[in-house]
């Protein structure tokens, strides 16, 4: 409808414009047309045969023609009317181009007649051509980098329309970053660029999609549009950004190799390679830390490459960069932190600075033999270490501070006991499950001479044969010192020279190495019965300690010698004169042999016999008693004078015997008797004789009675003195010995105190000498204690 309505008018304008002409150019041959551009086919520009004059019959009887000099035919005549017409679209653009003033000329020409006529049609411009750019989609590709102020040289659109059909207007759609810049050249056509005036983010909007809007003067304005795409080329302006400026983690120590501590993470907003991170340690990260952990160049994944050992360091700190591939890359920096957790994987460490691996046994409970540290490397609890020793020994551990321990002695050492310890020292953690060591020190007990010599026996007794060989040895004593080297090398000797006052070296040696005692003489048993002697042994330590024993030597007998008899007094074989009274009845005593013997016991156990008689029905003779009784009464025919030869035997081995010869008279007188009896009795060498006889054997009897005696109270007393109340009640003690002790007969006490008789000993412990004890209670009962007595240099008590 439109387009109709247009037409119409277009019709119109012609029609004004052809008669305009007409009227001109009446008088010449010439017609002239003007016609807009863009007729349709067929559209009549103007009636030739009108103008020209000519009959439509002398048109088409003479053949006119329209002659162009163009290929195209734009023009056409109708003959039937004399129409000139539109042989379709004349495009003026296209037809002329810029040439201001476009013109069709054209003839008409008759075949048989030289009759030419000349037209011309200007074609006049319509604004029938929108501005169009070249392409519709501009694509424009733009650094990131470029600043602004910078333009870009734009293709002009393009509009054949002449004048201000032309184009005289750019637009581009609104938006912060570009505009235009339009000028205007001599020939009147626009240059059109465009100019950047915000510098772009290829991050923020990395495109831009602009209408480019040209549009020409002409009424209505007509326009043409472009599209602009620029593309925002990215510039490697962003460094890689991690998500976290610090990562914090804890990692276990001995976590195995590749376990995964921590992904690291950054992003790059740039494009491309621009955005493709590496990441790397940095490079102030130690090769050390380095080949702890390893970082995955691509993931980022933090690996555990080594042995993470707590002890060795708690936390790392890894500076770990990320960096793209842009020219010139660009790197990003983050910090990871490792917590190392402690685990418990150290035993406690025992160090022992020993300060003398010989400790003398002597050494005072305190004594410090070693310096203990003890450290566990692990932390907290795990590393809370404590130390003992667990064996009970004479050794202890002492804090000194903490970790540090004296090791000293608990108490005193004996190295006759122990002489080597093999002492375990023993720490242990409080981590779970918890770790232990033990460290064990020998430590050596050195000697000191504490100990002096012991004799197997201190008290021992000896016996010895009398008539011993000189030079024999007569027994050995040993005594054994535990203690080491010198301190228990022993040498022997004798304690006091004399034996009953004669030099001891004179009968005895010992030998003092081994302690060999040897007889340098012959013992006579009858000179000395028994004796005692003191060996002392001595250890070589510095001071010497020594001990001493007591030997009771003493002298067997042998039947060395024969009977003596003493009365009735014989002068050299022959015997005195025993008077008998007539009246003498049967059993009537004559007279009593004594006889002695030198040795003792059986050797001096004697014998009486009849070895000849003269009337042998007479005497009787008591075979042990040496009593000569009348066997019968005495007759008138028996002889005056009567004779017996006696034997007197011992009981030895082998016997040894004496023989006397006994004359007897029988007288009738009996005071006569009487008074020889009794100048007999008179007779003060005989009396003496008689009486110290009977003195000895009363004195014997009594004294092996009081022995016993003693011997009892004093069994009495001993067990007496081990009842503690003993000790707890004050006594008052008597010495038998000295001045004062009645009993202290010399060496004869000494002897009978231990030797009762033939051959027969009775042992007492320690010492001979006692004491009488007078305890409260014993002084209440009235009896007497006998008690080993401490001689008094030492002490006096019981
Ligand atoms: C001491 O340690 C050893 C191994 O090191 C062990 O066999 C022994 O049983 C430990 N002794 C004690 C008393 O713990
Ligand atoms: C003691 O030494 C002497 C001399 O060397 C030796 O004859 C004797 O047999 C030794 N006695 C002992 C008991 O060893």
């Amino acid at each position: 409808m439109e387009d109709s309505q247009s037409n119409n008018a277009w019709k119109f304008m012609v029609m004004v414009s052809v008669v305009l002409i007409c009227a001109l150019d009446m008088g010449s041959a010439q017609i002239r047309y003007s016609v807009p551009e863009e007729m349709e086919q067929g559209a009549v520009i103007g009636n030739i045969a009108e103008d020209l004059g000519l009959n439509i019959a002398t048109l088409s009887g003479r053949k006119g023609r329209l002659v162009t000099d163009y290929t195209e035919r734009y023009l056409e005549v109708d003959l039937e009317n004399g129409l000139l017409l539109a042989n379709g679209r004349i495009d003026r653009d296209k037809l002329c181009g810029p040439i201001t003033t476009c013109v069709l000329s054209f003839q008409i020409v008759f075949e048989n007649s030289p009759e030419m006529y000349r037209g011309e049609v200007e074609i006049l411009d319509v604004n029938d051509n929108s501005p169009s750019f070249p392409e519709s989609v501009i694509l424009l590709q733009m650094g990131e980098f470029i600043a602004p102020g910078s333009s870009f040289p734009l293709e002009s659109a393009l509009d054949p329309d002449m004048g201000t059909n032309a184009v005289s207007v750019y637009n581009i759609s609104p938006n912060e970053h570009f505009g235009l810049i339009v000028e205007t050249t001599e020939d009147g056509t626009k240059i059109v660029e465009l100019l950047l005036k915000k510098p772009l983010d290829r991050e923020l909007q990395s495109s831009f999609q602009l209408m480019l809007t040209a549009i020409d003067g002409g009424s209505p304005p007509r326009s043409g549009t472009a599209r602009i795409l620029i593309t925002v080329l990215d510039s490697n302006d962003n460094a890689p950004a991690f998500d976290s400026k610090v990562y914090k983690v804890s990692l276990i120590e001995n976590s195995p190799r590749g376990t995964l501590v921590v992904s690291v993470h950054a992003t790059d907003p740039d494009e491309g390679s621009n955005a493709e991170v590496t990441y790397s340690f940095s490079n102030r990260v130690s090769t050390k830390i380095q080949e702890l952990f390893s970082l995955d160049p691509r993931t980022g994944e933090i690996r555990v490459l080594g042995i993470i050992d707590y002890e060795g360091a708690s936390s790392y700190s890894l500076d770990v960069q990320a960096q793209d591939n842009g020219l010139p890359a660009i790197a990003g920096h983050s910090k990871v932190l490792i917590k190392v957790i402690d685990v418990n994987d150290n035993a406690p460490e025992i160090k022992v600075t020993v300060v003398s691996r010989m400790v003398p046994e002597d050494a005072a409970p305190g004594t410090v033999t070693a310096l203990v540290n003890v450290n566990d490397r692990d932390s907290g609890k795990n590393g809370q270490a404590h130390c003992e020793i667990p064996n009970n020994i004479p050794f202890k551990l002492e804090t000194s501070s903490s970790g540090h321990f004296k090791m000293i002695t608990s108490d005193m050492l004996d190295r006759e006991t122990t002489p080597l310890y093999n002492i375990v020292i023993l720490a242990g953690d409080s981590g779970s499950p918890p770790l232990s060591t033990n460290k064990t020190i020998q430590i050596t007990v050195s000697d000191i001479n504490d100990n002096a010599p012991r004799f197997a026996r201190p008290i021992d007794t000896v016996y010895v044969m009398e008539n011993n060989g000189p030079g024999a040895s007569i027994f050995a004593v040993t005594a054994f010192d535990p203690d080491q080297g010198q301190n228990s090398y022993v040498t022997y000797s004798f304690i006091d020279n004399l034996i009953q006052d004669l030099p001891l070296s004179n009968y005895l040696n010992l030998n003092s190495m081994n302690g060999t005692i040897y007889g340098l003489r012959s013992f006579d048993y009858e000179r000395v019965k028994n004796f005692q002697i003191q060996v002392q042994a001595r250890d070589a330590g510095v001071p010497p300690l020594s001990s001493s024993a007591t030997l009771n030597v003493i002298i067997l007998d042998q039947n060395d010698n024969a009977p003596v008899i003493a009365s009735p007094s014989a002068q050299s074989g022959s015997a005195g004169v025993e008077v008998v009274p007539q009246s003498a009845g049967q059993g009537y005593l004559v007279t009593k042999i004594i006889a002695t013997d030198a040795d003792s016991g059986q050797n001096a156990r004697l014998l009486y016999q009849v070895l000849e008689s003269t009337d042998p029905s007479l005497f009787t003779m008591g075979l042990n008693s040496g009593e000569i009784r009348t066997a019968r009464g005495i007759l008138e025919q028996d002889s005056t004078t009567q004779s017996l030869v006696i034997l007197v035997k011992d009981n030895g081995q082998p016997r040894l015997s004496s023989t006397a010869t006994i004359h007897f008279s029988i007288l009738g007188n009996v005071t006569e008797i009487f008074s020889e009896r009794s100048n007999l009795v008179t007779n003060p060498e005989y009396a003496s004789d008689i009486n110290l006889y009977l003195i000895i054997i009363l004195g014997s009897t009594s004294f092996i009675f009081l022995v016993t005696i003693i011997l009892l109270i004093g069994i009495k007393c001993k067990q007496d003195r081990n009842s503690p109340e003993h000790y707890n009640s004050p006594g008052m003690c008597y010495g038998l010995d000295g001045s004062n002790n009645a009993f202290n007969q010399g060496p004869t006490l000494k002897e009978s105190l231990n030797y009762t008789g033939a051959g027969e000993i009775i042992r007492i412990p320690d010492t001979h000498h006692y004491s009488v004890c007078l305890s409260p209670e014993s002084a209440k009962s009235d009896f007497l204690f006998l008690k080993p007595y401490t001689p008094p240099m030492t002490q006096g008590q019981c």
